[in-house]
């Protein structure tokens, strides 16, 4: 279902016909009129929810993710959050990235403290809150060791306790498991769904891959490129945890592909079929 769905609820982000210019590195040659990255970019995100923007490689996620998080300006449009234009990055939204972005000199314990200290909290309410969420994020055991000793995986779980500690509002989280292997992004999507049911932030989720946004969201606003446009925001109204193999998960993948010009698997399509649920013609 379009975004038109949520009628009657105010928005806790809403994005206005956000367009982002980048100037061309050849800007000075006569007719060059740079990269356009985004246009006419609109959608609303509501309290509470779990966001995906899913788009090929070079569509302007990123670009989108840091005009909402208020690391980059939109050339023309706006973008409000709590009815707020926003125009600069705000300590209770956080961002997480792809690298890893850890206190290399600091310890597990240390990392997840930081944001505490910056807080002001006294360090015996520090330690209860950082001790706390790193059981959350299930690094229990793991306290005292540094960055380097640990996986990719366990880097992330770090982050994402670090960016929990200082209570945001809104998590901006911008391809965080694109460096992990198969098998550890599967189970980080499974803790991200936990914690988020548990916590029950607002998360924009970066993604280029349909199965992963599919799992985690409540909607997917899918993306197309130049210039970087949401082409439509697609409801995934399945429970949670959610099951990758079920056919009502398969169906919004078939649905999700065709908006990318995909073709879908042929086991799917014999089912499909047999089933009666998808025209030939309309996949
Ligand atoms: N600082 C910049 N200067 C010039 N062009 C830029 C800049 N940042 C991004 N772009 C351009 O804007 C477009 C969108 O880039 P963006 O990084 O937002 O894409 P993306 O969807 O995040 O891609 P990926 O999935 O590869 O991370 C690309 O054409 C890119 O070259
Ligand atoms: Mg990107």
């Amino acid at each position: 279902m379009e975004h038109g769905m949520e009628r009657g609820r105010t928005p806790k982000i809403s994005a206005r016909s956000v367009s982002k210019t980048f100037a061309s590195r050849c800007g000075s040659v006569p007719g060059s009129r740079g990269i356009t990255a985004l246009d006419g970019v609109d959608f609303d995100i509501y309290d509470g929810e779990l966001f995906c923007l899913l788009g090929p490689s070079g569509c302007g996620k990123t670009t989108l993710l840091n005009i909402l998080a208020g690391f980059e300006r939109p050339s023309t449009g706006e973008v409000l959050i709590d009815g707020v234009p926003v125009s600069k990055p705000h300590p209770k939204r956080v961002t997480i990235f792809q690298e890893y972005a850890l206190l290399p000199w600091r310890s597990v314990l240390g990392n997840v403290e930081f944001g505490l200290e910056v807080a002001g909290l006294p360090q015996f309410e520090r330690r209860r809150v950082a001790l706390g969420l790193i059981e959350l994020v299930g690094l229990r055991g793991y306290e005292g060791r540094m960055p380097w000793e640990l996986s990719g995986g366990m880097r992330q779980r770090v982050a994402v306790a670090r960016a929990l500690a200082v209570d945001p509002d809104i998590f901006f989280m911008d391809e965080p498991f694109g460096a992990l292997d198969a098998l550890t992004r599967l189970k980080m999507e499974e803790e991200l769904t936990r914690i988020w049911l548990e916590k029950r932030k607002t998360i924009v989720f970066v993604t280029h891959d349909i199965d992963e946004a599919i799992y985690l969201a409540d909607r997917v606003g899918v993306m197309t490129s130049h210039p970087g446009r949401i082409k439509r925001v697609v409801e995934i109204p399945l429970g949670r945890p959610r099951d990758r193999t079920s056919f009502d998960f398969i169906k919004i993948k078939v649905e999700i592909q065709a908006e990318f010009e995909l073709v879908p698997g042929s086991a799917f399509v014999a089912v499909a079929c047999a089933q009666g649920t998808v025209e030939v013609g309309g996949v």
